[in-house]
């Protein structure tokens, strides 16, 4: 990536983490370092220079950048996750440890239940610096994996390149699709070389899906109708399990699994649910406060920056580090089953 080598001008109407953090002795002190890969400082921060509107600002071409560029990425970090330079992540991926009976057994608020997890592959760069080569290696690697799934989590994978239309569509209409990445990922790098080497996987059901070489190389994903989230979870964590034994992905005791984002560093785990609060959509005062009780995100049902339709919403844990997976899913169920109750009391 081609770029200045001075100190950014933010606008004061610029108010990401990245603003808010890289000062000039920062950029100055690290400006002239490079990882292992060839990652810049510059092209950590490309995204956030150019889209002054970003929350955060700034993606990891690989492990090391998170440690190399520590003095811009741990302030910001600790910002986003309340989580120390000193801190250390903890997994568990062990569904007996949850407690989730399913809030909403008649079906009258929860639509769907997702679960899904980021992970890259150890040793390799990360998207933003990964080159086609090793992207198209890649996605044959793991898509030789998948492929070797059996029982429940037996599917097929559809690659990007070269998809026929009437696959295309079905896709899309199943909302399993991922689309280009939108200008904060294009200005990532993440969108080099669109479509090749990317894909997606799923099972027969359709209840599993693996997205390959979008925003973090893999991204798996259980889903179903409905609001039995242990389920959901249980078939997550033994998918994850299955593919481990394929592929090594990268962890860092400190960070938990890397991510390309920093917001989704540790569990690398979102998990929602799509539910109807009419009445609560009326109270956004009321709705927030659970959903701050619970440490949750409020989202539109057509993913991260859209709008709620017809009183349904995507309601997702907000802590991803620093707490296990378990707690995350927790976290969802218990402000779900908060949210139902105060739904059914309008
Ligand atoms: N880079 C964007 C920003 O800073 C998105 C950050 C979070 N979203 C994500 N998909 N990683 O606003």
């Amino acid at each position: 990536m081609e770029q200045e080598n001075d100190f950014p001008n933010f606008p004061p109407e610029c108010h990401s983490l990245l603003c808010k953090y890289l000062s000039k002795e920062i950029f100055d002190a690290l400006k002239d370092k490079q990882t292992r890969y060839g990652f810049r400082l510059t092209d950590a921060i490309h995204s956030g220079v150019v889209n002054i509107d970003s929350g955060i600002g700034v993606y990891a071409g690989d492990k090391e950048s998170y440690f190399t560029f520590a003095a811009l990425f741990d302030p910001i970090i600790q910002d986003y996750h309340g989580f120390d330079p000193v801190d250390k992540h903890v997994s568990n991926l062990d569904p007996d440890d949850l407690d989730a009976p399913n809030p909403d057994p008649e079906g009258e608020y929860i639509l769907s239940t997702r679960i899904r997890v980021g992970r890259n592959v150890a040793n390799l760069p990360l998207g933003p610096a990964i080159s086609k080569a090793q992207r198209n290696r890649l996605e044959k690697d793991l898509s030789d994996a998948l492929m070797t799934l059996k029982g429940t989590l037996a599917g097929t994978y559809y690659p990007l390149k070269g998809m026929s239309e009437g696959i295309r569509s079905q896709l899309i209409e199943d909302h399993f699709l991922f689309k280009t990445g939108d200008r904060f990922l294009e200005a990532a790098g993440l969108n080099r070389d669109w479509p090749e080497g990317r894909g997606i996987f799923h099972n027969d059901e359709k209840t599993f899906l693996v997205w390959i070489n979008e925003e973090d190389q893999l991204r798996i994903i259980s889903m179903q109708q409905g609001g039995d989230i242990k389920e959901v979870f249980t078939r997550l964590t033994t998918a994850i399990g299955e593919i481990e034994k394929k592929v090594q992905f990268s962890y860092s005791q400190h960070l938990g699994y890397i991510t390309s984002c920093p917001t989704n560093l540790g569990t690398a785990m979102r998990a929602s649910v799509h539910i109807a609060l009419p009445k609560l959509a009326k109270d956004m005062e009321t709705f927030k406060a659970i959903t701050d009780k619970y440490h949750l995100q409020i989202r539109g049902i057509h993913g991260e920056h859209s709008e709620s339709e017809g009183g349904v919403y995507d309601i997702s844990n907000r802590r991803r580090l620093g707490v296990t997976e378990v707690q995350c899913v927790q976290d969802m169920h218990d402000g779900v089953v908060a949210l139902i109750e105060k739904e059914k009391s309008l």
